[in-house]
């Protein structure tokens, strides 16, 4: 079988949840390995209470599905798509909703059946990312909103290792620019963006201060775009048209 990005994602996911690296992320204790993902929590969290009320919501890329009660407590029904199985098994017992194995590349859903779509920590994941943009394009409702994460690569790392990727690592970096271009081509524009999970310190130092870290990296949130270059993650609200 060809090893594609998709089955390499989904290999090393289902592999995450058997091992049970990945419970407690969201609602654990605040570390350097679940801040980022708790501090994305609060980024998805703020955009989704200025849309103030949701019918009905995709999560693409869902994994075990937490981002769920936010979409709840806004009245909205709630379906999960993701190419790990053992990912869903996570979160689907204990949460509402609809849960469906696929690939982000091929939504088995009707156009403009849902409002909302998350797209949480996948784009990183993808080969390219036109196939998925066009698909959340496609099932979104005219005027509806997606919110998406991607990575990028902060100021030290870029100081570190100069403009060199490794082509084989299953993630790969989706800064800002490219996912805006990559969605402005399916016809989204971009409405808000947080910064998230800021690096104020080479590693060995934040290793040595992980508690200073984690509240300087909140404190750096919350000043906006002024410390972007050493943000590791964005969050973004789009729109698309509403024709
Ligand atoms: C980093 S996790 C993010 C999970 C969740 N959205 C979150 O933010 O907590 C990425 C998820 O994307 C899924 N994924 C990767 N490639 C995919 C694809 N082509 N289609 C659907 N899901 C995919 C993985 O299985 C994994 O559960």
């Amino acid at each position: 079988m060809r090893d594609t990005g998709g089955e390499r994602a989904r290999r090393l996911f289902d592999e995450r949840a058997a091992s049970g690296s990945w419970a407690g992320l969201y609602r654990g204790p605040s570390t350097l390995r679940s801040h980022p993902f708790q501090a994305r929590f609060t980024a998805v969290e703020r955009m989704l209470a200025q849309i103030g009320s949701v019918e009905c919501a995709l999560d693409v890329g869902a994994g075990s599905c937490d981002f769920a009660p936010l979409v709840q407590d806004l009245g909205g029904w709630y379906a999960a798509l993701d190419t790990s199985i053992e990912m869903l098994r996570l979160g689907r017992d204990s949460k509402p909703g609809m849960f469906v194995q696929g690939e982000a590349e091929a939504l088995p859903f009707s156009s403009g059946r849902f409002d909302l779509v998350l797209a949480l920590g996948l784009f990183g994941f993808l080969p390219e990312l036109g196939p998925a943009c066009r698909e959340i394009a496609r099932v979104l409702r005219p005027g509806g909103v997606l919110i998406a994460q991607g990575g990028k690569r902060d100021l030290w790392s870029r100081l570190g290792r100069p403009r060199r990727m490794d082509p084989t690592a299953v993630e790969q970096p989706v800064p800002p620019r490219r996912l805006d271009r990559a969605l402005a081509a399916v016809g989204f524009a971009p409405v808000l963006r947080r910064y998230v999970d800021f690096i104020a310190l080479p590693r060995r130092f934040r290793e040595r201060l992980p508690r200073t870290m984690i509240r300087a990296s909140h404190a750096m949130g919350r000043m906006g775009p002024l410390f972007s270059p050493l943000a590791r993650s964005h969050v973004t609200m789009y729109r698309i048209p509403a024709v």
